[in-house]
């Protein structure tokens, strides 16, 4: 391409993103499309001959993109969402433009210092020691096949490995499990109580049982925000049980974690210190584009026990002592720059304006809560934690079975993804249906939240009227069913 053809087509690109992001708040929370409509637009074999990029460029932003959830949109509530900052959506490009391959320091020696910087950040974010490094990974998943793998490594790669976690861990803490080699079975799910936090007694109950039964257990996982109901594990106790037993602790905050920059996020996570790593992930809480994770081990130097092997091709990248090849502390040898944007996006802002941001969503997750408690038909059905509202239409003063509540709240739910204005999801909470709202972005108002809790009140009331109310001896009064 000429430069001139260069710098039309980038120049577009920017006019495009910069359209899209000014007027998310009144475009749909989410778009999706059938494959047979998509294959039939986009199904075809390459082309031989090219066409010019503006064309490509228009035809992607007309059928490719918008079909998607606006995962940054203000009102978007469902999963875990991402409003990345444009700094770091910036870096992106630079970083994909000066195709950094952020392997080894002799391949990239900038990003390789930027992401000892960053990772050095997060370090005294958790409350590490000096000891304590990591690396940039893909996501929380990625972060979470290091650890597990950091663990078994430093149990020495018994036979027979377990790892334990609570019945709320994360799909991504078993995947990872899996992946270290611990077979499906000895996975083991530690129940929670009513507050969805792990029971340590039952935790020790199960690792004496294990070692009694000649297992080994390699690791412990705790939760520093579960996706679900955002709840945290009890991880001073967790630390006492794991220390003396030898086991690693890893921490999945993958979500919460970033809350760590703000006084009530360090307060509510106190204990994550003793962890032996923890996973964050920047693409969540800390407004920056996909793929961000990271993993951060209070010894780094077992992450290159784990990893590091020598390979005849590499010899010439070896710079030396504390010239870190970040491809030996992690599964991937290309790897993306993905500090860039982490560094720019801070640099330009300034760590009190991500504390405010973060700061934002725990007090309009706690307002909204408030509100729900306010409304005759709305029960909160778990405490707010780091930004998740858990809660469902149940009205005061009627009693509905569990059947009725489910349909009526599930119906609800299908209306809100229909009406676009903005985007929920659904968790069960021990087994009972409930909607739920994670209020992370730093595009999100209060506006948002009250507009969508309304909306919420309306389809509900609409979704009583037509639910059949026969008196049934089955029926529970909310009060009485509710699991708080
Ligand atoms: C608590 C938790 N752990 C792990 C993950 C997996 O992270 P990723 O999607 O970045 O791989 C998520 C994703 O939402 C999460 O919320």
């Amino acid at each position: 391409m000429t430069p001139q053809a260069m710098r039309r087509l980038a120049d577009r690109a920017t006019e495009i993103l910069i359209e899209r992001i000014d007027g998310l708040g009144e475009a749909n929370a989410w778009d999706g499309e059938f494959r047979a409509v998509l294959e039939q637009q986009l199904g075809a074999p390459p082309p031989e001959n090219g066409r010019p990029a503006e064309d490509v460029l228009e035809q992607v932003v007309r059928d490719v993109l918008p079909f998607a959830a606006r995962l940054d949109h203000p009102r978007f509530f469902g999963f875990i969402p991402s409003s990345p900052t444009w700094p770091g959506v910036v870096a992106d490009f630079l970083a994909s433009g000066f195709n950094i391959n952020s392997c080894t320091w002799l391949v990239s020696s900038g990003t390789g210092q930027l992401e000892l910087s960053v990772t050095d950040w997060m370090r005294g974010w958790i409350g590490y020691p000096e000891t304590a490094g990591g690396l940039l990974t893909s996501g929380g998943s990625a972060a979470s096949v290091e650890a597990l793998v950091a663990a078994r490594e430093a149990a020495g790669h018994p036979e027979r490995p377990t790892v334990y976690m609570s019945d709320q861990g994360h799909s991504a803490l078993k995947r990872a499990a899996l992946i270290a080699g611990v077979r499906r079975e000895r996975i083991r799910l530690v129940p929670t109580g009513d507050d969805f936090r792990l029971h340590v007694h039952e935790l020790a109950r199960l690792v004496e049982k294990d070692r009694d039964d000649g297992l080994c257990p390699v690791a412990v996982c705790a939760n520093a925000g579960t996706a679900s109901t955002g709840a945290i594990d009890p991880l001073m106790a967790m630390a006492d049980f794991c220390e003396p037993e030898g086991i690693w602790l890893h921490i999945d905050a993958a979500y919460g974690g970033f809350a760590l920059v703000t006084e009530e996020g360090r307060e509510r996570l106190n204990g994550i210190e003793r962890a032996d790593s923890v996973g964050l992930d920047a693409h969540k809480w800390f407004f920056q584009p996909y793929e961000a994770g990271a993993l951060i081990v209070k010894d780094e130097r077992h992450l290159e026990n784990a990893f590091s092997i020598g390979e005849d091709v590499l010899q010439d990248t070896i710079w030396g002592a504390n010239h870190p090849n970040f491809a030996n502390r992690g599964q991937q040898l290309s790897r993306a720059a993905r500090a860039l944007k982490i560094w720019m996006s801070v640099q330009t802002f300034g760590m009190a304006r991500f504390r405010a941001a973060i700061q934002q969503g725990l007090d309009l997750a706690r307002r909204a809560g408030a509100r729900v408690e306010e409304n005759p038909i709305l029960e909160l059905m778990t405490p707010v934690s780091l930004g998740i509202v858990c809660f469902r239409v149940n009205p005061a003063d009627r009693s509905c079975t569990e059947d009725t509540l489910e349909k009526i709240n599930r119906q609800v739910l299908a209306h809100v993804f229909w009406d676009e204005l903005a985007f929920l999801s659904s968790t069960s909470v021990k087994g009972v249906f409930a909607l739920r709202m994670c209020i992370l972005n730093h595009t999100t108002a209060w506006d948002d939240v009250h507009r969508t809790l309304e909306m919420i009140t309306r389809l509900g009331t609409q979704a009583l009227e037509t639910a059949d109310s026969p008196s049934d001896p089955a029926r529970t009064h909310r009060t009485e069913s509710s699991p708080k």
